[in-house]
């Protein structure tokens, strides 16, 4: 990493996948706002930053209000400096088929985990060209690649942010600024906490790796995005996921 000072703001970060990202940022010397739903729901990630020697804060917005969004990003500029690295990976699930999806279940899903995306880069994206640097990844899933029946409303999400990746990256890699999108296999979060047993053992079959990720895996695919050992990347869609879709 650089010995600048940067400030990484990561969506989703008080538990799962998001924790991991923002621990994983802390330990190469990056200060993160860890935003959730609530401040308070941080403070656990934050203050686990914190034990390990590293620069943490906590802020609360709902991802897919705008007016939260400015604000909270307002807040985290005034107290910890410019965000130059911003990870999208607060998401949620509204699982049900098509038949029964109403429209409150497809607007929920699309309005935090694409339309949340949105809100977030258009805030930080001013103080990234100012920089002249900039690192934006975007966490999609592999259902955004390849669809799944019962997630019609995450799937279109996460390929949305597949398509949000691709634009932006055009639009600012003339900046200096990367924008990537990770799309993880099974990973054992809250989210997959209910998956059945059957499928567990499906996807431990299915597999090359032979196991469900883990939030670090994705991690670390993460934080080499942030580094400045990817900077000729840009506009793609890292799969982690053990080989899942191979
Ligand atoms: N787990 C997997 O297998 C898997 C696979 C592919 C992709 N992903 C993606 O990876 C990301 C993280 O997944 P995860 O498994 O770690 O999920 P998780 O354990 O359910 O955590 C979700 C995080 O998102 C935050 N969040 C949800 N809705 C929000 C909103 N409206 N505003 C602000 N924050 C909100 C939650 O904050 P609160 O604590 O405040 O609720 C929490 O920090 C998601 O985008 C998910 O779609 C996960």
């Amino acid at each position: 990493m650089s010995a600048e000072r940067r400030v990484a703001l990561v969506t989703g970060a008080s538990r799962g996948i998001g924790q991991a990202i923002a621990e994983g940022l802390a330990a190469q010397g990056i200060a993160v706002a860890c935003l959730a739903r609530k401040p308070e729901n941080a403070h656990a990630t934050r203050d686990r930053i914190r034990e390990a020697g590293g620069e943490a804060e906590a802020f609360g917005a709902d991802i897919a209000n705008a007016e939260q969004v400015q604000a909270a990003i307002a807040e985290i500029e005034a107290q910890m400096g410019p965000i130059t690295i911003l990870v999208n990976n607060a998401g949620l699930t509204r699982d049900t088929l098509m038949m029964r999806m109403d429209l409150a279940d497809w607007q929920a899903v699309i309005d935090a985990n694409l339309t949340g995306a949105f809100h977030t880069i258009k805030a930080c994206q001013r103080g990234m060209m100012k920089a002249r640097w900039g690192r934006i990844v975007n966490i999609s899933s592999i259902v955004g690649l390849g669809g799944a029946a019962g997630q019609t409303n995450y799937a279109a999400s996460k390929a949305g942010l597949i398509g949000l990746t691709m634009a932006v990256a055009k639009e600012l890699g003339s900046r200096n600024i990367t924008c990537n999108a990770v799309a993880p296999g099974f990973i054992e979060t809250d989210m997959t906490h209910e998956l059945p047993a059957d499928f567990r053992e499906h996807v431990v079959k299915t597999a090359p790796l032979g196991r469900l990720g883990s939030p670090q895996d994705i991690a670390a695919a993460v934080v080499f995005l942030c580094s400045d050992g990817a900077s000729y990347m840009t506009g793609q869609t890292l799969v982690v996921d053990g080989g899942l879709t191979l």
